[in-house]
């Protein structure tokens, strides 16, 4: 079965498959998107994606002869990147699922120092990884990010990095030794009143921000 696994770049025309792919398997099963309250996203939030894997075309996905098995979307980073996380969560307000994410990813970015580390201005970052339910624990997942690192090098990226808010996310990156540079405790992660603003199912404890130099 393994030896079937097609992986390459997502064609423009195939966006709208790929998102509709991604509401089902990403946004449905991601530790933060899917705990209560759970963050649905708008037909708008599905064209800014969309659009998001056309433009860049660095989104990658895993194929078993006709079907659709993972995704990985990517997408270049810099400096100016976090500030945008901050920016939308404020239009968004505090209250709101997909701001309260932007936020946490806003302020885990900013303190991974990702740019000062590695000394480069641009990074592909790779925004997310979904497998099909059924194909979980396959290494689908450790086998794109592999093929990601090999194509960020052919374009030039010096640094991949990723936000691991799933446990098992995480692992896919310890096992190709990427470096952690931050982790936040969902527990220790609380709004104004002290209570914990995320309360994923176990065993995802935490957001991890990891790269790698290609
Ligand atoms: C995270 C995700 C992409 C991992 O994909 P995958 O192809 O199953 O990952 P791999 O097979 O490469 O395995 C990575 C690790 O996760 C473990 N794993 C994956 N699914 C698992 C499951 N359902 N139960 C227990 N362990 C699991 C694997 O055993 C492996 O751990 P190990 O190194 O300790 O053996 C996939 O679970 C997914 O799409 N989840 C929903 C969306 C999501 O959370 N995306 C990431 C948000 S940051």
């Amino acid at each position: 079965m393994d030896g079937t696994l097609e992986i390459r770049v997502i064609q423009p025309e195939e966006a709208h498959k790929i998102v509709k792919f991604l509401v089902e398997n990403f946004f449905a099963h991601a530790p933060l998107s899917s705990c209560h309250p759970k963050n649905v996203l708008t037909a708008e939030d599905e064209a800014k994606l969309c659009k998001c894997i056309e433009i860049y075309g660095c989104s990658i996905m895993a194929l078993e002869g006709d079907e659709l098995v993972g995704v990985c979307v990517a997408l270049p980073k810099n400096r100016s990147s976090i500030d945008e996380y901050f920016q939308q969560a404020d239009e968004l307000g505090k209250d709101n699922k997909n701001g309260q994410i932007l936020r946490l990813l806003g302020e885990v970015n900013r303190d991974a120092g990702i740019f000062d580390r590695y000394g480069v201005e641009e990074i592909l970052y790779l925004f997310l990884a979904s497998v099909a339910t059924s194909h979980g624990g396959r290494n689908i997942a450790t086998r794109m990010t592999q093929e990601l690192m090999r194509l960020g090098k052919l374009w030039n990226y010096q640094v991949l990095s990723m936000d691991c808010s799933s446990y098992y996310c995480a692992r896919v990156c310890e096992r190709l030794g990427m470096e952690c540079l931050n982790t936040v405790l969902f527990d220790e992660y609380r709004d104004d009143s002290g209570n914990p603003i995320f309360k994923p199912a176990l065993p995802h404890v935490a957001m991890k921000t990891f790269a790698q130099r290609l």
